[in-house]
Order: C-alpha cells, then sequence, then structure tokens
C-alpha cells in the first residue's frame, strides 16, 4: 500500500527519497510527499496524484538537507488531497511524521489532544501522532523519549518514520503490522517500507522487527525492543539486486514477471527433489503435529488464495482427511473450527497481508500448527509460522501476481505431496509426479511459446467486452477464478469464474450472442462433460477461447489453445500463463496502466 522512505547521512536527502519512492510506486497511491530537515527547520512538499507532481514542485530548488522522510499514501481516511497527503507536520512546524496502518485509537487520542489545545489540519488518523509526539516533547524536551513514549499509546497498525529540528540529523522509526526495512551505508543510514526503494544504495539491510523501534543516525542505527531494551542490529545481504527491480527491456513489469516463470518455477523446485525424493526440511520442526493433523486449512487473500483452493484439491486427492480453502479476510471472524489438531497453511506472496496477519494469529491462539509459504524472506507472516517453505519467485513488482502465484501452485503441490507422504499415504503414480515436477519448467516454456503468437488476437476479442466468463470443472475451476481476477484486476473488464457445471443453476442466463466465455478443459476425468458444457453456452450464442490439453476433441471451436502434455493435477501451473497474458494484451489493448492498476496495492497491508 502506502510507501516510505527516509535518510540521512553524508549527502543529499531528496533524490534518495524521490527514487526510493519511485521504487515503491508499484505499491499503488494517489498522493505523495516528503520532508527535508536541518537545523534551520522542516520544509514539506506534497502533491496529489503522480510522483511527476511532486518533483515538479521540488525540482529546480535548492534543497541541500541531509535528512528527510518521504511517502506515497493510498487513501484510507480521508480523500487524496494535500492535507490528507503526508508528511503531516505540527503546528509549529517542528515535528514531521510519515505513517503506514491504521491508528485504530486516533479518535481518543485526537479528543485527549484537541482537549489540550491541538488544532487538527487533516482528516487522516495519522496526524494525531505528529501532535502526540508533540504532546511528549514539551513534557520530556527529548525527541527519542517523546517518540517512543508516543508509540507506546498507538493502537492499530504502523509504520513510523519521524524527523525533527530538534535532533535534524535523526529519523526515528517504529513498526507494528507493517513492514519496515532498514539499510546501511558508507553514505549514510535508510528506512522504507520495501527493499527496492534501497536497493539502488545498499544491499545491507535488515528488517525491523514488529513492535521495535529504530534510531537512525548517519553512520548507525540504534535498536529497542517495545520494553525499551536495547537490541543488536542483525543485518543480512538482501539476496536480489537491482536489476531485479527493473524492466530489463519489457514494456512493463507484468509482462518481465510473466516471462520469468520458467526460472522462478525453477528456482522453486531447486534443491528439494533429490532422486525420487521431495524433499523440505523446514517441516520437520512440525512432523509430530503433521502427523496427528486431523484437518488441514488452506488460508489466503487474492491470488494467494485461489493457489489454497488447488492445495486443497490436491491434498483432498491424496490424503482421506478434510481440507479446506478459505480467505483470510473470512477465516479471521467466523466460526471455522480450528484446534491442536488443525494445520493452517498461509499462503502469501508478500507476507506482510494484513488480514493473513490476523488469520494466522487466530490460528496459533486456537493451538493449531501453522505453516507459512511466503516469497518475501523474513516478512512477517514468516517470523509467526511454526514453519516456513519459501517460494523463490524473486523480486514481484507488478501489482498483479504471476510468477508469484505459478511458484506458490508449485511448492503448494510439492507441499501436499510431502504433508500426504508424512501422514503415511503413499500414490502408485509418484514415479511419474518426479518426472514431471523436474520438466516443469520446460513445459511452462513450452506453453508460453506456443500461447504467445496466438493469445494477442484473441486478447484483442476482449478488448470491448463489458463481462466474461471463465469456466471449468475440478482444478481447471482454480485457473478460471485467477483468470477472472487477472481479466477483471488490470483490464477493469468485468470477469466472473463458475464452476463449468453450475452454469445451467443460474449464470447461463447471462450467455448472448458474442458473450465471451472463455473455459478450461484439461482435465481428462470430466473434460467432456466441460465440452458439453461449453456447447451450452454455444448454442446461446456465445464465442469460446478454449484452453485444453492434447486429447481432448475440440472440433467446431475456433480458438483454442493446448497446453503440452503434462499430468492433469499439474495443468494449472502451465496454463496460467495463457490466461496471464490474455488479460496482459487485453488491458494493454485498452490501454490500461498494467503495473499499478487503479484502486489496488502491491501488498494490503490494512484490513
Ligand atoms: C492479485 C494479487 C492479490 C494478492 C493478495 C494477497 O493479482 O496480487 O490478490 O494475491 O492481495 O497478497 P499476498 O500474496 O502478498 O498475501
Amino acid at each position: 500500500m502506502c510507501g516510505i522512505t527516509g535518510f540521512t547521512g553524508k549527502g543529499t536527502a531528496l533524490p534518495v527519497l524521490m527514487q526510493g519512492l519511485e521504487k515503491l510506486e508499484y505499491r499503488g497511491y494517489d498522493s505523495a510527499g516528503v520532508t527535508l530537515a536541518d537545523d534551520q527547520g522542516l520544509r514539506t512538499f506534497k502533491a496529489k496524484g503522480r510522483l511527476s507532481e511532486l518533483r515538479s514542485i521540488v525540482e529546480n530548488r535548492e534543497l541541500h538537507q541531509h535528512t528527510g522522510i518521504g511517502h506515497t499514501r493510498w487513501a484510507t481516511h480521508g480523500v487524496p488531497n494535500n492535507l490528507n497527503a503526508h508528511p503531516h507536520t505540527n503546528s509549529t512546524n517542528t515535528i514531521s511524521l510519515v505513517h503506514n496502518g491504521i491508528i485504530e485509537n486516533y479518535v481518543s487520542l485526537k479528543q485527549m489532544l484537541e482537549n489540550n489545545g491541538y488544532v487538527f489540519q487533516s482528516e487522516t488518523d495519522s496526524e494525531a501522532v505528529v501532535h502526540l509526539i508533540d504532546y511528549y516533547y514539551r513534557r520530556f524536551q527529548d525527541m527519542e523519549t517523546a517518540f517512543k513514549r508516543a508509540v507506546r499509546d498507538l493502537e492499530g497498525s504502523y509504520g513510523l518514520c519521524v524527523i525533527s529540528t530538534y535532533a535534524p540529523d535523526t529519523v526515528f522509526v517504529a513498526r507494528k503490522e507493517s513492514p519496515m526495512i532498514l539499510g546501511i551505508s558508507d553514505e549514510g543510514t535508510y528506512c522504507a517500507s520495501d527493499a527496492p526503494a534501497l536497493l539502488e544504495y545498499t544491499r545491507k539491510l535488515m528488517t525491523l522487527n514488529d513492535g521495535d523501534i529504530a534510531v537512525l543516525k548517519p553512520e548507525h542505527i540504534a535498536l529497542f525492543d517495545a520494553k525499551g531494551n536495547e537490541k543488536k542490529e542483525e543485518w543480512m545481504e538482501f539476496p536480489y539486486d537491482l536489476q531485479s527491480a527493473q524492466k530489463g527491456g519489457y514494456d512493463t513489469f507484468m509482462e518481465k514477471e510473466i516471462h520469468e516463470q520458467p526460472q522462478t518455477i525453477r528456482e522453486t523446485m531447486r534443491g528439494r527433489i533429490e532422486g525420487k525424493s521431495i524433499v523440505l526440511p523446514e517441516l520437520d520442526p512440525i512432523l509430530g503435529r503433521i502427523l496427528r493433523a486431523d484437518h488441514v486449512l488452506w488460508i489466503a487473500c487474492g491470488t494467494a488464495y485461489h493457489a489454497c483452493v488447488y492445495g486443497q484439491m490436491v491434498l483432498n486427492r491424496l490424503v482421506p482427511i478434510n481440507s479446506a480453502a478459505i480467505p483470510a479476510s473470512e477465516f479471521r471472524y467466523g466460526n471455522y473450527y480450528v484446534d491442536k489438531n488443525t494445520l493452517c497453511i498461509f499462503v502469501s506472496q508478500s507476507g506482510e497481508t494484513a488480514d493473513t496477519l490476523a488469520a494466522i494469529k487466530r490460528a496459533k491462539s486456537s493451538g493449531a500448527a501453522t505453516i507459512a509459504v511466503a516469497n518475501v524472506l523474513g516478512s512477517s507472516l514468516t517470523r509467526i509460522a511454526d514453519a516456513t517453505v519459501y517460494t523463490c519467485a524473486g523480486l514481484e513488482i507488478a501489482v498483479a501476481s504471476t510468477k508469484a502465484y505459478t511458484a506458490q501452485l508449485t511448492l503448494i503441490y510439492l507441499l501436499a505431496q510431502k504433508l500426504a507422504e508424512i501422514m503415511g499415504y503413499s500414490t502408485r503414480e509418484h514415479d511419474e509426479i518426479i518426472t514431471y515436477l523436474n520438466e516443469l519448467d520446460r513445459l511452462t516454456q513450452e506453453t508460453i511459446d506456443i500461447a504467445k503468437p496466438v493469445i494477442r488476437e484473441y486478447a484483442s476479442m476482449l478488448k470491448n467486452e463489458h463481462d466474461v466468463y471463465f469456466i471449468g470443472r475440478q482444478l481447471d475451476y482454480v485457473s478460471a477464478m485467477e483468470g477472472a481476477l487477472k481479466l477483471k484486476e488490470i483490464s477493469y473488464i468485468h470477469a466472473d469464474a463458475y464452476y463449468a457445471g453450475e452454469l445451467k443453476h443460474g449464470p447461463i442466463a447471462l450467455i448472448q450472442d458474442q458473450t465471451v466465455v472463455i473455459a478450461f478443459a484439461t482435465q481428462p476425468e470430466v473434460a467432456s462433460k466441460t465440452i458439453s458444457n461449453i456447447k451450452e453456452t454455444v448454442a446461446r450464442g456465445a464465442k469460446i477461447i478454449l484452453i485444453t490439453d492434447q486429447n481432448t476433441p475440440a472440433e467446431g471451436f475456433t480458438y483454442v489453445i493446448r497446453i503440452p502434455e503434462i499430468r492433469p493435477d499439474l495443468a494449472c501451473i502451465i496454463s496460467a500463463v495463457i490466461f496471464q497474458f490474455l488479460a496482459y494484451y487485453a488491458a494493454s489493448e485498452r490501454g490500461c496502466d498494467i503495473d499499478k492498476p487503479r484502486n489496488l496495492a502491491k501488498s494490503v497491508t490494512v484490513e
């Protein structure tokens, strides 16, 4: 969601902040701002809209300060405008703050502060925090003490960065349930809500732990836990370079990331198949609890939830125990039975999605064993889970998930096989499974090569559509759901997914002459049934794009893509590239901002 950057050091802060914010643009925002500090005072600049608006305000000014904070805001409390844009400053313009997250007790804080004479300028929850720090500064006359004291009063989620004329070479940082990365180089110290903002300057990074506070000085960072005890920094060398955060010759990050999938699938498999065995030593600490599990829940949001439905279906075929997929936003409040014999698997690219984090906390408090399937190293989800298996999709920048999704499907498939093995259920198809897994990257590349020459033409059929329907049975329904999500989020064409067998129970009423139906029939057991359902839509005038296997008869269909020969339970993985391209080219023909779709954010860190 919102992006944060902060810097203090030898160099000039403004370019570091602006370039950092540019690298965070993919997270989604609707206004932006920076504050720069020196002993002369604070200078704040804000603009509604794109970063280019802010850039036009700051360029050609003499701004050589060495300390500053920056922000891109995605509106939650208050409309996007200059007043609500961050940074927020106190009335004497001596303290400035940027905030990600939601301060849940801001109404009572605001009340208390107004009773003490504070006047609010904006509609945001964040402004309460800057006045609160001012309130404590007046009492303690020390910025560090005031910042730490104010943080203690906050309820909700926050990534906070504060600068002040009272300590003009310092950036004060705190986080709770909102991501925050710290960095260090010979030039200075940095903070940001996501690593790409810092990669141009340093790869020596660390994640600020939940509840911790950091005090950034030009040459070092002091860390404190929630109780105020000083902690040791634990730096790590970030595994991705700046290259990963650049488009590398493609027009968009999404296009680049779709093409990267053979490689990211290979990376996700790396070291996890030895001979004929699937190896996931990450599960060792909870083997006993897996063995005891009498039901398995797969929990996540959005695309990651679709990966969970895949996990549920694959596991249900392997072990005779109940397995269900539940959206995290429902699970966190719902009446789903969870106890110490429940195994809960949480899937998340970012590892920072607010609903998924709340869901894992609920599962743990009910005694469940928890596994995280995450992409971002050291993310909050991985710190909470009993065991973590990482997808190795690398940095995913486009808001619409592509390579993270196929990496999730790949790892979930391995995980389901491993869980079945641990639980004592073996399959006679084991050797064939290993053979196809070893071929998965090549088969994904082959699917890209098959799909690309025709998919532009198919996508142009969608250009002027208002409603498109995706259908499939069993595992093909996972592709239908994810295909519909991809199309709607980046092209803004309304798309829905239905089980093909459910059509005649209602949705077929929507089919008219020339309605586009995108059908998946890659599961031999039910392919003929799906083809019958498709024909029912053709009889009502539907135009069909059919994605099917090598053997399903498809006479009479004009727009057909046949995926390479593969085990049906792996077909979802390779067919994903087809609907990703379809959505991509449809969005591109409609002139959409593909990497930054409207109203969406890469990492949804608020509820
Ligand atoms: C859609 C998309 C979102 C995310 C969802 C969960 O393309 O990317 O639906 O899948 O917001 O995000 P993570 O996986 O970071 O928990």
